[in-house]
C-alpha cells in the first residue's frame, strides 16, 4: 500500500514537472518572438523612434538653413493666422454679430446708427472713426473687441452703422 502511493506520487510530480518544462520553453520562444518584432518595426524599442523621441525639440539654425526655417515659419504663421468670418466683407452680417451688442442698444454709451449722437461721431470724419475703432476709444474695444477683423471689415462695419 506504501509503496503504491509513493509511486503514485512519483508519477503525478513527473508530470506536472514536463508540464512545466514545455511550458516554460512556450514562453521562452514567444517572448523571442515578440522582442524581435519590436526591434525591427515601430514598436517602443525601434531605433527610428527613439532617434524621434531624443531629437531636439528647438534647432538653431544660421546661414542659409536659418534663412530658409525663418521663412517657412513666417509664412506657417500667416498661413495660419485666422482673420473672422473667413474675410466676409458682409457689412450687415460684421455690425450685427460683433458692433450690434454695443451700438445697437447704447451700451456704455456707445453711439446708435441713425441718432444725432452717430451724426456727431460721422461728422469727424472717417479717418478718425476708424482710428477709434481699430485702437479702441474709452469704453470702446479695439476692433470691437474683435483682434481677428481686418481693418477692411471693420471699415465697411463703420460705413454701414453710419449710413
Ligand atoms: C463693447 C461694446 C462695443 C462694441 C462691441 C463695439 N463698440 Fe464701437 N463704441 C462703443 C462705445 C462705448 C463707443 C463710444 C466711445 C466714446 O466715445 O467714449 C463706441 C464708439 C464707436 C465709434 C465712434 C468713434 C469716434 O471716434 O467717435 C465707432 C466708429 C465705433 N464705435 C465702431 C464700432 C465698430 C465698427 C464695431 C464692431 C466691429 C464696434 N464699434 C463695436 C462700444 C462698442
Amino acid at each position: 500500500m506504501e509503496e503504491q502511493t509513493d509511486s503514485t506520487f512519483i508519477k503525478n510530480i513527473s508530470i506536472i514537472t514536463v508540464l512545466l518544462v514545455v511550458f516554460t520553453i512556450v514562453i521562452i520562444f514567444l517572448a523571442r518572438d515578440i522582442g524581435f518584432k519590436e526591434e525591427q518595426g515601430d514598436g517602443p524599442g525601434s531605433v527610428g523612434l527613439t532617434q524621434e523621441r531624443i531629437k531636439p525639440v528647438g534647432g538653431a539654425y544660421t546661414g542659409e538653413a536659418g534663412a530658409a526655417a525663418l521663412e517657412q515659419a513666417a509664412t506657417q504663421v500667416t498661413t495660419e493666422k485666422a482673420v473672422a468670418f473667413d474675410g466676409s466683407l458682409d457689412a450687415e452680417m460684421i455690425y450685427k454679430s460683433v458692433c450690434a451688442v454695443c451700438h445697437t442698444t447704447g451700451a456704455a454709451g456707445a453711439p446708435q446708427p441713425g441718432t444725432l449722437a452717430m451724426a456727431e461721431r460721422t461728422a469727424k470724419g472717417m479717418d478718425v472713426l476708424m482710428q477709434s475703432a481699430l485702437n479702441g476709444l474709452n469704453a470702446m474695444p479695439a476692433r470691437g473687441g474683435r483682434s481677428d477683423l481686418t481693418d477692411e471689415q471693420v471699415q465697411v462695419a463703420i460705413e454701414f452703422m453710419i449710413k
